[in-house]
């Protein structure tokens, strides 16, 4: 993402961002030297007001930042919305960066809708992937992307000054790793499928109310009904007494009061470390 955004987006330029959003996109766009202009997506559906996205575009919109499946909330964004995002692109010619790293991490029949399949989207669309999802190695940091050879040339130059290039034997297993049979994307979908119903469990017996995820390895909770005034002061006594850990709601906004009710439970942990989460985050309802 950072690459991308170097290469394509100058000072002055603006970049659309959804809110809240992936931490690394609005440090992202500021190092490009633009101004991010968040868009709202609204609990309990995360859903956006149209309006709102109408008002974000305007002449100096460079690019707009789409995560799907999205974190931290889960939501999958919608053909419906994708059209509407890809006509505004249109209109205003601005290029999409799209995140797509959870794309086979998905729940209850929900489609992975790719940008670049929609109509007038495949030129103007960057899309960014890695392997660190879909095949368990978080960590490594092997991304790649794809794009119009008329963009490539620019994000290519800036990938070999930044990084100069991934660890090759790294790319070698990621070789390997795009060459499994299409059942191992099914079992992945089936193994994040069975965590997802357990945290959530977890949290239904705990009595933590959150947002159902339709996709990616988050689960978003609201925490109004502990009395913390903050949630990084609710996370700090989540760690220290409790013994879980979580991130912050407000290291998802530009605006860190915008998440004070909110934590984000990460459910991609065995079985064991789950049940150990259990245990322990039952001594909150007592
Ligand atoms: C939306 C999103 N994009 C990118 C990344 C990072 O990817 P990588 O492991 O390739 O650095 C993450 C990791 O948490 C993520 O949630």
């Amino acid at each position: 993402m950072a690459s991308v955004m170097l290469a394509t987006v100058d000072p002055g330029d603006e970049v659309i961002v959804f809110e809240p959003y992936y931490e690394n996109y609005g440090p992202d766009a500021i190092l490009a030297g633009a101004t991010p202009r968040y868009v709202t997506l609204h609990p309990p559906h995360w859903t956006f007001d149209e309006a709102q996205l109408h008002q974000a575009f305007n002449a100096n919109t460079k690019a707009i930042i789409i995560n799907t499946p999205h974190n931290p909330t889960g939501k999958v964004f919608t053909r419906e919305e994708l059209t509407l995002i890809a006509e505004l692109c249109q209109k205003w010619d601005v290029l999409a960066f799209t995140d797509e790293i959870y794309e086979h991490i998905l729940y209850d029949g929900t489609q992975h809708i790719a940008l670049a399949t929609l109509p007038g989207m495949e030129e103007r669309t960057i899309t960014i992937n890695g392997l660190s999802k879909t095949y368990s190695v978080t960590g490594w940091r092997v991304g790649y992307i794809l794009a119009n050879p008329a963009l490539t040339g620019a994000i290519r130059k800036v990938h070999d000054f930044l990084t100069v290039g991934a660890p090759a034997p790294l790319q070698r297993a990621g070789v390997t790793a795009m060459q499994l049979p299409p059942s191992y994307y099914e079992e992945l979908g089936k193994l994040y499928h069975q965590k997802r119903d357990s945290i959530l469990q977890i949290l239904d017996g705990v009595g933590i109310p959150y947002f159902l995820p339709q996709g990616a390895y988050y689960v978003l909770a609201d925490i109004s009904k502990f009395g913390y005034k903050t949630d990084i002061e609710f996370t700090y006594h989540l760690i220290k007494n409790i013994g879980v850990a979580v991130v912050p709601g407000s290291s998802f906004f530009s605006q860190p009061e915008k998440g004070h009710s909110l934590i984000r439970f990460c459910f991609s942990k065995t079985p064991e470390t789950l049940q150990a989460a259990s245990d322990r985050l039952l001594k909150l309802s007592k």
